[in-house]
């Protein structure tokens, strides 16, 4: 059984992904749009990594509205704490437990890449902390890995892991379906405005790169159940498979999305 770990991360992993992170940057700007984030407005990034996207949100807000961004990981939060705004706080703390933010003080809530690493229990208590936290009327939105189209990344490694006699583990272990989103959100009491699944396209200059992005992104989980010797066998095994589809924009793969905007009753 897939357990996802806290405790993996170092300095270089939380380095990496403030320096390699821009997909989720990207996706998250698209997400902050269709949320309609505006100057003025409180808003919460929950599972904020190093603040990038907190950064960027907290130009959108102004001086006259403020941003709080939370991760449980520690050196992300150190990194995510040097992007001095005076309307940015940063601290550390976890999805289902926002019991250090009051009742109904919030504008805006929002997850960007982070569902996917918590468990099922995590993620409904985790939907209904961000819906006690909102305003009335008060919008939430997240994006996070789509169960029934996965990384064109998985099958793959999936294949070069079972000819090792391995399983895949740690890689997205808890991506929902849309219909599961939808209950989730319903049973934390949210209305939907919009619940979609969005494809990109990335192009990646060799394997090392993506695994790189695989390790900063996943905390350190990511084949952290193999041997060195075993990493090196699956990367070898890796490239064969990926450079089979190399473009000459790069190792170009798809990955899906569910974006989900939704909003609590009252306004
Ligand atoms: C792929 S990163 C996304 C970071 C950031 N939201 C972004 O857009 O770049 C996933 C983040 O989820 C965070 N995370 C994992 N478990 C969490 C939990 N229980 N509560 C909040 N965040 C969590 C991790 O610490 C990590 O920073």
């Amino acid at each position: 059984m897939t357990t996802i770990s806290l405790a993996l991360d170092t300095p270089e992993l939380a380095q990496a992904y403030e320096h390699g992170s821009d997909r989720q940057f990207n996706h998250g700007k698209l997400l902050i749009e269709a949320l309609g984030v505006r100057r003025g407005q409180r808003v919460l990034d929950v599972g904020a990594g190093t603040g990038r996207l907190a950064a960027h949100v907290a130009e959108i807000v102004g001086p006259e509205g403020s941003v709080v961004a939370i991760d449980p990981l520690p050196l992300r939060v150190d990194i995510a704490r040097q992007k001095t705004r005076s309307n940015l706080a940063t601290a550390v703390g976890r999805a289902e437990d926002l019991s250090a933010f009051a009742t109904g003080s919030f504008d805006v809530a929002y997850l960007n890449s982070v569902l996917h690493w918590l468990n099922e229990g995590q993620k409904q208590r985790a939907i209904s902390e961000a819906a006690r936290v909102l305003k009335p009327g008060g919008k939430l939105g997240f994006s996070t890995g789509s169960r029934e189209k996965p990384h064109q990344l998985e099958p793959i490694q999936r294949k070069v892991l079972a000819e090792i006699g391995k399983e895949a583990q740690g890689t997205l272990p808890y991506k929902l379906t849309v219909d599961e989103v939808r209950t989730l959100l319903d049973r934390a009491g949210f209305i939907v405005d919009s619940l979609e699944i969005r494809t990109f396209v990335d192009h990646a200059a060799d394997v090392d790169e993506i695994l790189r992005h695989s390790g900063s992104s996943s905390f350190g989980n990511h084949l952290s159940h193999l041997s060195p010797e075993e990493k090196r066998e699956v990367r070898d095994r890796l490239a064969r498979e990926l450079e089979a589809r190399r473009t000459p924009q790069g190792i170009r793969l798809e990955r899906h999305l569910i974006f989900a905007i939704a909003h609590t009753a009252g306004n």
